[in-house]
């Protein structure tokens, strides 16, 4: 039987546990590496689905263990490194994926929703990737961050938008200071996927449920180009933000 493209390889998906961490997550597994997924909370609905994601790899024959940890506390981020340490040994692909934010126009944004903004979703994606960098490098490893259209374009209630671009410039910087170290960056802008945080969106883009169907993105779309970036056939990509968006960007009216 042929070898599996990601045998023998480790990978971290923050914020695996539903949604496109967990889409990325199956794909991995699928490919043959071990995987980890981080999720937020260590109970309840959260805790279910990522038991329920760990169910499904082991009927695949895989490998899947689920580490309850908030990525905007270091010392969290620490401990879960040491723990992927400790058990896998190394770490080949590190996905920064996880997500959280209010739908709500920035200027209305009150100071704990700010720093809370900016501590998950930009200190807590460079806490991750500060403290895998020992593992990545040994094993010249690849990071892919999970952006999206909020980062170019404008939506009223997506103060995460800035956040993503704030982490594309990262990813372009991260791509350049960490070449000498052989680790790769690069990112994945996806479009209009319908996860449990689309739900919400849609309360809030009175115009989003006209989106045609075939301009909605499968979160296995978004896999896929995560999976790519991390294949030896993306050796010659670095440091960009490859965007999968069914073509929804290209056009300035759409619906
Ligand atoms: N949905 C879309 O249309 C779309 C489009 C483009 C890009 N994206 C991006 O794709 C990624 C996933 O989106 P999604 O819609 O699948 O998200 P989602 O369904 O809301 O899931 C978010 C995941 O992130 C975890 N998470 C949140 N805060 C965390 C923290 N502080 N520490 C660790 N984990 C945390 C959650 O864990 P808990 O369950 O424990 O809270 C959950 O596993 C995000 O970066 C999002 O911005 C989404």
């Amino acid at each position: 039987m042929a070898e599996k493209e990601f045998e023998n390889k480790v990978a971290l998906v923050t914020g695996g546990s539903r949604g496109i961490g967990a889409a990325i997550a199956l794909r991995f597994a699928g490919s043959g590496a071990e995987v980890f997924v981080n999720h937020r909370k260590g109970a309840g609905s959260s805790k279910a689905k990522a038991e329920e994601l760990q169910e499904r790899v082991a009927l695949m024959g895989g490998r899947l263990t689920a580490v309850a940890s908030d990525i905007s506390s270091r010392s969290a981020v620490k401990e879960m490194m040491e723990t992927i340490g400790r058990e896998a040994g190394r770490l080949d692909f590190l996905i920064l994926n996880a997500a959280r934010a209010p739908f709500k126009p920035i200027e209305r944004l009150l100071e704990r929703e700010l720093r809370d903004l900016i501590q998950v979703n930009y200190m807590g994606n460079i806490f991750c990737v500060q403290e895998a960098l020992p593992l990545l490098e040994e094993s010249a490893g690849k990071i892919v961050f999970i952006s999206s259209l909020g980062s170019r374009f404008f939506n009223p209630a997506y103060p995460l938008g800035s956040m993503k671009a704030a982490m594309e410039a990262v990813v372009r910087d991260l791509a350049e200071s960490l070449r000498p170290r052989r680790v790769t960056v690069n990112a994945v802008s996806g479009g209009i996927v319908k996860t449990d945080s689309y739900k919400v969106l849609r309360q809030h883009m009175e115009n989003l449920d006209q989106l045609p169907e075939h301009l909605v993105v499968e979160a296995e779309e978004i896999a896929d180009v995560t999976a790519f970036l991390c294949s030896p056939a993306a050796r010659g990509i670095c440091g960009q933000t490859i965007v999968c968006d069914r073509g929804m960007s290209n056009a300035l009216q759409r619906f």
